[in-house]
């Protein structure tokens, strides 16, 4: 029996001290020490040593199971250990590796333009409204004093949905909109996106955005209109720009006018810029026609007013100095990421 347990005890020292993972170390416990385990038998097999001698046989029994234990549980720390070691090892961290990139985005040319035009109209104490893309004739023509047939509609080549409905060819119908809901004063700007059907080049897209201006109060004249689009402008482009209003004509206004700034490359002398004009063209206005004050009910012998309406890609395109739209569309991010 004594040979026995040191035979035992002898086979599994050397398989533990052999192994080398931890699911082996357990294998071996089961084996010797399991319920069915080799030790284990030993002890079942007791029955068959005499009563003197059991205590002792017991005694080396547990003396066995302990060395056992004790080299099973000192395998398994210095096994333990190694593997964490491994672990540590192979999850180190290289401080000197150069950091990863974070890319910001970067506004769109439009949106700074934008920014910069609600930040000065806002200045004055106007309002920022907005209106659907998707829009009536009525509110797009009718109510802006272009009924069905007029030379007007055929001048914005415009995407009908049907009869009465169409992708809005300009902002002006925000006017109609703002003027049905509020009551004077009124003192607003609409940016937005507009459509028509025009072929893409480098001055024209069938979907550009436009910023619409409305003020109606008692009293409202064309010097106020003056004023207010000399102050836009010499915000915008610079305290030198000055400004020139050449008559024009739109169903909407009367009397009406178109905008030209002084060139703010060559400061009116005349440039490739300018195209030798010294002027540049940016915007429609005029005073709010009796008919659309009409059809908003508001009465034209009390109130008065103006409106204008300018193109959001235009002034993008002056203050950047890019010449061609199709840039403003196709979202290059090396083009971009330069403003
Ligand atoms: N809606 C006009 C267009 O798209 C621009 C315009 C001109 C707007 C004169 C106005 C205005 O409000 O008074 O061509």
């Amino acid at each position: 029996m004594k040979e026995k347990l040191e035979q035992i005890r002898q086979a599994a020292l050397e398989r533990i001290v052999a192994s080398d993972a931890l699911e082996t170390l357990n294998e071996i416990r089961v084996a010797y020490l399991g319920k069915k385990g080799e030790l284990t038998s030993v002890l079942k097999s007791m029955k068959e040593v005499s009563v003197e001698e059991r205590p002792k046989v017991g005694q080396m029994v547990n003396e066995t199971r302990a060395v056992i234990e004790a080299k099973l549980e000192e395998t398994k720390a210095r096994l333990a250990k190694k593997a964490r070691e491994e672990k540590l090892k192979k999850e180190v961290i290289d401080v000197t590796l150069p950091a990863k990139k974070n890319h910001v985005g970067h506004k769109h040319p439009n949106m700074i333009a934008l920014e910069e035009v609600e930040r000065i109209f806002v200045g004055m104490g106007y309002e920022v409204v907005e209106g659907p893309e998707v829009e009536y004739d009525y509110y797009n023509f009718e109510a802006l004093n272009i009924p069905k047939g007029h030379p007007a509609r055929d001048e914005q080549d415009t995407f009908y949905v049907d009869d009465r409905i169409l992708l809005r060819s300009q902002t002006s119908p925000v006017q109609v909109r703002t003027m049905e809901k509020s009551r004077p004063p009124i003192r607003i700007i609409a940016p937005g996106r507009v459509f028509r059907s025009d072929e893409v080049d480098a001055t024209h897209s069938p979907s550009f955005h436009q910023i619409e201006g409305l003020v109606i109060d008692r009293h409202i004249t064309f010097a106020d209109l003056k004023g207010t689009l000399e102050v836009f402008a010499k915000e915008l482009f610079g305290e030198d720009t000055r400004v020139k209003f050449r008559p024009h004509h739109f169903p909407f206004t009367e009397p009406s006018a178109e905008v030209d700034v002084s060139c703010f490359k060559c400061h009116g002398k005349g440039c490739r810029f300018c195209k030798g004009s010294g002027w540049i063209e940016i915007l429609g206005c005029g005073m709010v026609h009796p008919n659309v004050l009409r059809m908003c009910n508001i009465n034209p012998e009390e109130y008065s007013g103006f409106a204008f309406g300018v193109g959001l890609e235009r002034i993008a395109l002056l203050k950047y100095e890019i010449d061609d739209m199709r840039l403003l569309y196709e979202n290059d991010i090396r083009f971009l990421k330069q403003f």
